[in-house]
């Protein structure tokens, strides 16, 4: 029987087959999947294991700091944060193609991963690298036989085709549920193992249009207001994911005191689903809502609308690039 105490042990042993004595680097996103992937990594190879954090910029509001105190808190892991906020602005320049930003996005996230592993020479040889890769990702990237690619999913269509590290992908035959139940037979905290789900190239396929350091600061304080709002109400494990995104490249026009705005539109995408291969938008609340689009128009300069999708999957994909 499939049991998840079975699925754990039969990775720590693959995981303890393939890796042998040597050492692995993880990158660490902050989300469910690279988390236990990590987790059964640790459990398999100890400490010979060391988990690096990329600071892409990209991120939402108190990610770094979330990952920095919960997830060592919890597993006691070697953990190194690489600040490489410049390096991906610098990459994403120009670009508003989302298949050209994702892999640019993959691209530079093994980049850093590369100069980590040098950075970590003097410990030893860390030939592998450990990702959190879904059963979902693999397919919607085309991975499979009989499958298409929708969208290249960072870690795996957006892989360069020079990556020198050997491949650890303990989750590639999972749906989410069971990697939360693998996250839990582990010991990782509530906190961690049901967080919704947030993607590797984050804010930046939440920008439609260029990422520039200015809209990531706009995106990143609406977002915040619409999390802070849904968890206030009580609604975060009603939801699958709620992203936020920015039009960007959209301006209409509106009116505040007596004055006239000229402002962007953000998009409320809050969604049910059991593993993200299909999707509903979800009912929220009239009165969230209506918070959330008072509190965004206020608080954020930049912005002077806000709409909500209300698209399932398919036709629509949960992140709009
Ligand atoms: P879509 O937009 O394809 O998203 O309906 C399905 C689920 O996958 C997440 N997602 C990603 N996660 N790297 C990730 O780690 C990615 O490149 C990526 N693209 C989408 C998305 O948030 C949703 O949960």
């Amino acid at each position: 029987e499939w049991t998840t105490a079975s699925i754990v042990d039969e990775q720590v042993t693959k995981i303890r087959d393939q890796i042998g004595d040597g050492r692995a680097i993880c990158g660490l996103s902050g989300g469910v999947d690279s988390a236990v992937a990590a987790a059964l990594v640790q459990r398999a190879i100890g400490d010979r294991l060391t988990c690096v954090f990329v600071d892409h910029g990209l991120l939402r509001a108190g990610e770094r700091a979330q990952v920095e105190r919960d997830f060592v808190a919890a597993t006691g892991v070697n953990l190194v944060t690489i600040d490489a906020r410049e390096r991906f602005l610098d990459a994403l320049a120009g670009v508003t193609d989302p298949e050209e930003k994702r892999k640019i996005i993959g691209r530079e996230f093994i980049r850093v991963f590369e100069q980590a592993e040098r950075d970590l020479k003097a410990q030893g040889d860390y030939r592998f690298l450990v990702q959190g890769t879904l059963y979902p990702d693999v397919v919607e990237s085309g991975g499979g036989a009989g499958t298409s690619n929708i969208k290249s999913h960072h870690n795996v269509g957006g892989l360069p085709d020079d990556l020198q590290f050997e491949l650890v992908e303990p989750l590639r035959l999972l749906f989410k549920d069971e990697v939360r139940r693998v996250g839990l037979e582990l010991g990782l905290p509530e906190t961690i193992v049901h967080r919704q789900p947030f993607p590797g190239p984050g804010l930046g396929i939440r920008i439609i249009g260029e990422v520039t350091h200015d809209r990531l600061e706009t995106l990143r304080a609406a977002d915040a207001i619409a999390r802070e709002e849904l968890t206030a109400a009580g609604l975060d494990r009603d939801i699958w994911q709620c992203p936020v995104v920015l039009l960007a490249d959209v301006r209409s026009v509106g009116v505040q005191g007596d004055g006239r705005t000229y402002g962007h539109p953000i998009v409320l995408r809050p969604v049910s689903s059991e593993d993200a291969m299909t999707a509903d938008w979800t009912r929220l609340p009239f009165d969230v809502l209506e918070r959330i689009s008072t509190r965004i128009t206020n608080e954020v300069a930049e912005v002077n609308r806000v709409v909500l999708d209300v698209t399932s999957k398919p036709p629509g994909t949960i992140e709009w690039e």
